[in-house]
């Protein structure tokens, strides 16, 4: 049995957990991260891909953000589509300059795992039966096996960092945690096609066979998504019947359509709205994915992993600095007010886009109203503008260090 000590055990290492221990080292404070999957795994795994503003600028200012500047597609607009016509919306200009970053997760997650290796801290891939305990000591534990050895890991917080399926919040004792939960009657099926991208910006298209989404990950890749049955087995869609029904919804009056390549990726996901609250127990912080879920289609999922672990890290710094434990009495507090604004937000752009196999004409017509009042409306496009873009950040990045 191997014991080790530090001041916060990070459990995941995906872009909360990665954040998180990168803001802490910064801020000359110890972390142990624990990952249950290998290196190569949470590097290739496919995900989101659109950066907040404030999320570029947080990385930037933690020198990690070459790789999201450098190979990252700045884009000032975006287009949404309905009855066959696109209407593009220009963030940039309704917001004062801002703009969103098209980066893939999995490249933001490989350039934190660089900046975690060159650190020298510790970092554990492929650590099994990862367990936590102790919460409301004063020095929880999180148990795992690594190499064959058991370890036991003293911490003086855990930051439970490990995604929806983890471990961190089912370890809170029952009755403790009020669950929000809303499961949407659609999944998304992604795809990841070998060809150049046929629109500079995003495409978000309200279409009477279901909802498309244009995007892309560099300039010869395009990432599509169209919206399926939650339930809806992947062998079900041939390449062929992928392209017409993704021609059928997207193909506007104009000509426009996506370029056809060869698809090297494809995955059905189930689509569900998530809160746990608090997102608190004892000596237990959960943060992004393992407090929230939010549906795709507003972009927010890693963006809310990036603002909850900004707040974390700034209750940890000015309880190491200070002994001052006001703000991590508050973390909940904070990052809820954002997460119930991003839900809202990403289940306003899924229910206005989506076509529910539930809904009625009237639906219908009230959708088509909805976004052609958005499209007309430069108030209505602010509004969107400023949430796409990402709200104003709760806590600076000087808070931080930065
Ligand atoms: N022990 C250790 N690690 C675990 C365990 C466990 N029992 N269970 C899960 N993990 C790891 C996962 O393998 C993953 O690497 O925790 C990590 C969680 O990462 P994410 O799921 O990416 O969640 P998060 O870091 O909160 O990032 C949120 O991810 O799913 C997207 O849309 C979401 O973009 C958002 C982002
Ligand atoms: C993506 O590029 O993967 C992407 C873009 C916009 C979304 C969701 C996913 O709303």
């Amino acid at each position: 049995m191997a014991r080790l000590n530090t001041q916060v055990g990070i459990v995941g290492a995906g872009p909360a957990g990665l954040l998180l221990a990168h803001l802490l080292h910064l801020n000359g404070i110890d972390s142990v991260v624990i990952e249950n999957r290998s290196r190569e795994h949470v590097i290739d795994r496919v995900r989101a891909g659109v950066l907040e503003q404030g999320t570029v600028d947080l990385l930037v200012a933690m020198g990690v953000g070459d790789g999201a500047l450098r190979r990252g597609l700045r884009h000032e607009g975006l287009y949404i589509s309905f009855k066959g016509r696109r209407h593009r919306i220009d963030m940039a200009e309704l917001t004062g300059g801002k703009a969103i970053t098209v980066y893939g997760q999995n490249e933001v997650v490989k350039d934190l795992i660089d900046a975690r290796a060159a650190t020298g801290r510790r970092l554990y891939f492929e650590a099994a039966h990862v367990s936590v305990d102790g919460l409301d000591a004063s020095q929880p534990i999180i148990r795992f096996e690594h190499d064959g050895t058991d370890h036991e890991l003293g911490c003086d917080f855990i930051a439970g960092c490990d995604g929806f399926h983890g471990i961190c919040r089912p370890s809170i004792p029952d009755g403790a945690l009020t669950v929000y939960e809303r499961i949407y009657p659609f999944g998304w099926l992604g795809l990841l096609v070998e060809a150049a991208p046929s629109s500079d910006e995003l495409v978000y298209t309200h279409h009477e066979r279901g909802f498309a989404l244009f995007s892309m990950r560099s300039p010869a890749v395009t990432r599509l998504y169209f919206q399926v049955p939650p339930d809806e087995p992947i062998q079900h869609w041939s390449d062929a019947a992928i392209w017409d029904e993704l021609l059928a919804r997207m193909t506007t009056s104009d000509g426009w359509k996506p370029n056809i390549g060869r698809i090297v990726q494809k995955s059905v996901t189930p689509m569900r709205s998530f809160v746990a609250t608090p997102m608190r127990h004892a000596r237990l912080f959960l943060a992004g994915d393992a407090a929230h879920i939010v549906p795709p289609t507003g972009a927010k999922g890693l963006n809310l992993a990036a603002s909850d672990v900004l707040v974390l890290a700034r209750a940890l710094k000015a309880f190491y600095e200070h002994r001052r434990e006001e703000w991590l009495d508050e973390y909940s507090d904070v990052c809820l007010r954002r997460v119930w604004k991003a839900q809202r937000f990403s289940w306003w752009m899924t229910s206005t886009l989506h076509h529910s196999p539930d809904g009625s004409a009237f639906d219908h017509q009230r959708q088509i109203a909805d976004l052609d009042y958005l499209t007309s409306s430069r108030a209505a496009m602010t509004s969107l503008a400023e949430q796409y873009v990402g709200l104003p950040a709760d806590v600076s990045l000087d808070s931080v260090g930065l």
